[in-house]
């Protein structure tokens, strides 16, 4: 037995690790995504991706991380001493941190539009106002960073609290009032007059909308909304009890992720249709196409701050996540308490957010490769960083970790499982991550 922390339960490790994978990427990302790319025939594929690369994919994190009993950093010195595969680590640990210096920026948002909904503040008398202000927020140089600030001292308050008591508890807390919101959304937005409209919308197959570009961009969203790539399965799996079986957890996980990203576009795609507004998507769905309609609806600031509280928990259980890579690296690896740790690697990460959120304001001008620093950071990370080590971990969980290894960490499974796992780590994961990469940076246009 080692006197690591790990998760206590079978369900705390659910509840954990749903958290990471169910962020903004599931809200304003995948439905709107969905809905122009195809509906029920861009679902098909998406579903496909999750299930043949994302879910092989998770296995090989979670057993990387389990078998080394270490941060992402050490894990692979621990199991491929005296090689370069530690990269894939320090990958995941610097991919995190850059996608917290935007992601925190964007939940401050969030947390300014609960705060606004409950002061009964949000709804301006028209659409140009509505957006104005949300204009006129982003662009102050004070108020998103005191969100921040908020945010910070939040995550600060779990994650120093540890896996068991810290992440694990407010998981456990957390998911279950994020379903409970989605389901009462749903339900509601079902009785609204444009509910066929909107579920037309997001589910009517239209395969002629499907080419190349639509399945590395269904194959993108898998890696992005199931946290792959990042270090966070890595670490999170050396959490995991033996008993844990890994390809069940990986597709529990990812069945519930896909489920949350479908009720999102159930929530979202009949309000707009019933209020004959256009859905976007990225943060303008959520600051202005939303608060628009949301305005004309009977009890308007009781489901703006219902959305908003959703919204908002969805992003802090990730970015808990996104903290925890690189705070298990420097507790671990420099012997910090729990406390320190956290508190070096959220000042780091307050002076990423500045760099982001000022981009907006009086940092707009400044531009590296041709982007500001909020731009930068989520460029960098998810479209360098995210498919560069992904496509290491699939090289060296298929052709390097010895096979009974990785069949032993991934617990009682049939052969034939554990065959269709190896296959795609091994074939199908990298020559999928090249090209999603060639695209995503328009090296090649599919
Ligand atoms: N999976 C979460 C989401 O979809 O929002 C968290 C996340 C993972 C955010 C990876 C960003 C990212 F690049």
């Amino acid at each position: 037995m080692s006197n690591r922390a790990q998760f206590a339960t079978k369900l705390g490790v659910i509840a954990a690790t749903v958290g990471s994978a169910v962020g903004l990427g599931n809200i304003w990302r995948f439905p709107y995504m969905a809905g122009e790319n195809g509906g029920g025939a861009f679902l098909i594929i998406y579903i496909c991706c999750v299930l043949v690369l994302g879910i092989p994919l998770m296995c090989a994190e979670f057993a990387i991380g389990r078998k080394a009993q270490t941060n992402a950093g050490r894990a692979l010195k621990v199991l491929a001493p005296k090689s370069a595969w530690h990269i894939i680590g320090y990958i995941g640990i610097l991919a995190s941190t850059l996608i917290l210096g935007y992601y925190m920026v964007i939940s401050g948002w969030v947390v300014e539009y609960i705060y606004q909904a409950i002061k009964g503040e949000l709804f301006a008398e028209s659409a140009a106002e509505i957006t104005n202000n949300f204009n006129t927020f982003k662009t102050d140089v004070f108020r998103p960073l005191v969100w921040v600030g908020a945010l910070l001292v939040i995550n600060y308050l779990i994650i120093s609290r540890g896996v068991t008591k810290g992440i694990e508890k407010a998981s456990n807390i957390m998911m279950p009032l994020l379903f409970l919101i989605l389901l009462v959304f749903c339900g509601y937005s079902l009785t609204l007059p444009g509910a066929l409209e909107g579920l037309n919308y997001l589910f009517n197959p239209d395969f002629s909308k499907i080419d190349g570009s639509v399945i590395l961009a269904a194959m993108g969203q898998a890696f992005f909304s199931l946290s792959i790539g990042l270090g966070i399965l890595i670490t999170y799996g050396s959490y995991f009890k033996r008993n844990v079986n890994l390809p069940k957890t990986g597709l529990t996980v990812s069945l519930l992720d896909v489920l949350v990203a479908i009720l999102a576009g159930i929530m979202i795609f009949p309000i707009t249709a019933s209020f004959g507004i256009s859905p976007t998507q990225g943060p303008d769905l959520i600051f202005v196409t939303l608060p628009n309609v949301f305005k004309q609806m009977f009890m308007a600031d009781m489901w703006a701050i219902l959305f908003f509280v959703f919204a908002g928990v969805a992003a802090l259980t990730s970015t808990i996540s996104l903290f925890e890579v690189a705070i298990a690296y420097i507790s671990e690896e420099f012997k910090l308490s729990r406390k320190k740790a956290s508190f070096t690697i959220m000042l780091i990460v307050a002076v990423l957010s500045i760099l982001s959120s000022l981009s907006f304001s009086v940092l707009s001008e400044i531009k590296l490769f041709d982007m500001n620093f909020f731009d930068l950071f989520d460029y960098f990370s998810a479209n360098i960083l995210l498919p560069v080590g992904g496509f290491l971990l699939s090289i060296y969980v298929g052709w390097v970790m010895k096979k009974k290894d990785f069949k032993a960490e991934l617990g009682e499974t049939s052969t034939l499982l554990y065959r269709l796992i190896l296959f795609s780590i091994r074939f199908i994961a990298p020559v999928a991550i090249v090209f999603i990469f060639l695209s995503i940076t328009g090296i090649f246009k599919f």
